[in-house]
């Protein structure tokens, strides 16, 4: 089978930071997977700055190279590969001083009347001087949008300093916001479920559903971005984009349409509904974990601090018990894991229903667990919904927990494209409904600030966990506590 492919206008994109990791490794593919596709017009152009100083043609070569390790050998054809990179120019620039400007300016000089997107790939702290001097360049065409990438601050004031920076320059409707957990088919197919089939809504809510468990695990550690990530942790790596917008998506009511402002009010209104976790409510509410040495699939790793080189209390792993406070969801507990260095990579959602009231069946017919449904991001995206049946054969009533399964993969038979790609062109055509509105973003900050507030108060830091496991005690405990447990990834 093969994807619809609606192509999109011819535009210009200039990415910041194009000789980046982001770029070379997610953008710069994604774009040629849409190219590959006719997705993207020929006549688009792509241009490339950063301040390294390289020729185009050399910067064509570690495309070619970037794009042979980042797709599938498959998709990899030779003539649209070379077609692709004629497409692309290199500028070198300097976003703090005035080097490459000029001639980033004649090269858009030639597209004033195509859609043209800045794609800010750097460091966070560039994002207000390079959108500053787009601005005093006179760059900004009505056709122009800017993307930013996360993390969007590292708290309340520093994410209203990013948002006024580029509002200055750009107005909301050209601001794009990404986060690429948006963009996953399988996030999409959670509203495609929810708002496409009568079945759930009836359902969906605090009469039907115990508790949601939203796990986004890894099992890469910081490696050399400890620095990084030191400064950062999980809770804002983590928690306060990708997690929270997964939460609003399950919890939010359904909008009114299918557009940005529709999808976005609604999510705002899930955010602004979380209970406020406040400082003497952190130790009850959150688990922090720092992963220390052990084995991942057999190989042994370093811990946290050996890795980074200092002592640090920065959180590797987080669980969370949220809670929305809206007649649908009160009672309704929201347990999020996130962690580095654990057993398995997965995302997956679970909506946990509600035992059924009474059972009509002998003992020996075997437990009667209550349905649950699992929504996957990865690695295999797909959505099982888990129904008791009766085992075949003549053996009498013997009742079994089976999935209706629905592997996106298998049923489509389509490549799933990257989440880059559906965003990419998503900003081209200027949709912005997966993207983050300024006050989402302000919201999440305004929750997760007293968490950062509480743990800063207290006089425990986070609890050890070996590599390889599914974190501390502490947060299998935060379920346990609750008569619950929660659910390892792709059972
Ligand atoms: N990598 C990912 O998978 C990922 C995922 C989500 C979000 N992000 C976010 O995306 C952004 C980029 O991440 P990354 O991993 O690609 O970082 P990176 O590998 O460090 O790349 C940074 C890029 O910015 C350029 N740059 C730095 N200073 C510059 C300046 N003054 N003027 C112009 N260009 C400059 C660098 O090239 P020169 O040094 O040659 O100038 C390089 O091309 C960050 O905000 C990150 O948090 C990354």
């Amino acid at each position: 089978m093969t994807a619809q492919i609606i192509p999109v206008q011819n535009f210009d994109i200039v990415v910041f930071g194009g000789t980046g990791d982001l770029a070379l490794r997610k953008l710069l593919p994604g774009l040629y997977q849409r190219f590959r596709d006719r997705q993207m017009p020929e006549a688009a152009r792509v241009c490339a700055v950063s301040r390294r100083e390289v020729s185009s043609d050399d910067y064509r070569s570690s495309v070619r190279q970037a794009l042979t390790e980042h797709v599938n050998a498959d998709d990899l054809v030779p003539d649209e590969v070379e077609k692709f990179l004629r497409l692309l120019t290199y500028v070198s620039l300097d976003a703090n001083g005035s080097k490459g400007w000029p001639d980033l300016s004649e090269w858009l000089a030639s597209g004033v009347d195509k859609i043209r997107v800045f794609y800010l790939a750097t460091a966070p702290e560039l994002f207000g001087p390079v959108c500053a001097r787009i601005g005093s360049e006179g760059l900004v065409t009505e056709q122009t949008r800017v993307v930013i990438e996360k993390p969007i601050g590292k708290d309340l004031a520093s994410a209203r300093a990013v948002n006024d920076a580029v509002g200055a320059v750009f107005a909301e409707r050209q601001i794009f916001r990404i986060d690429h957990y948006l963009g996953k088919e399988t996030v999409q197919n959670l509203m495609a479920l929810r708002f496409a089939n009568a079945l759930f809504e009836p359902i969906w809510n605090r009469a039907a559903i115990d508790h949601v468990q939203i796990t986004v695990s890894e099992t890469v550690g910081v490696g050399n971005r400890a620095d990084y990530y030191d400064h950062s942790g999980a809770l804002r790596d983590m928690v306060q984009n990708h997690m929270l917008q997964l939460l609003c998506l399950v919890a939010m009511e359904p909008p009114s349409a299918m557009d940005a402002n529709s999808v976005r009010d609604e999510k705002l209104k899930v955010l602004s509904a979380l209970k406020p976790i406040r400082p003497g409510r952190v130790e009850q509410a959150t688990v922090r974990g720092q992963y220390a040495a052990g084995a991942i699939g057999g190989k042994a790793v370093p811990g946290y601090l050996e890795e980074l080189g200092r002592d640090s209390s920065t959180e590797t792993f987080l669980a969370i018990k949220a809670e929305i406070d809206t007649w649908r969801w009160s009672g309704v507990p929201f347990y999020l894991r996130t962690g580095k260095r654990l057993s398995q990579r997965a995302s997956e959602i679970v909506v946990q229903m509600r035992p059924i009231p009474h059972s009509i069946f002998p003992r020996d017919a075997g437990e009667v667990r209550p349905n649950r449904l699992v929504i996957r991001l990865q690695p295999d995206e797909g959505v099982r919904l888990y129904l008791m049946s009766k085992d075949p054969g003549p053996g009498g009533m013997r009742l079994k927990t089976t999935p209706l399964n629905l592997s996106f993969g298998e049923t489509f038979k389509v490549r799933y494209p990257d989440a880059y790609e559906r965003l990419l062109m998503d900003v081209v055509r200027g949709n912005q409904t997966l993207f983050m509105r300024k006050d989402e973003v302000e919201a999440a900050w305004t929750w997760c600030e007293p968490i950062l507030a509480g743990w800063q108060e207290s006089d425990e830091g986070p609890e050890a966990y070996g590599a390889g496991s599914w974190g501390p005690t502490g947060g299998i405990a935060l379920m346990v506590r609750d008569g619950r447990r929660w659910v390892e990834p792709g059972t």
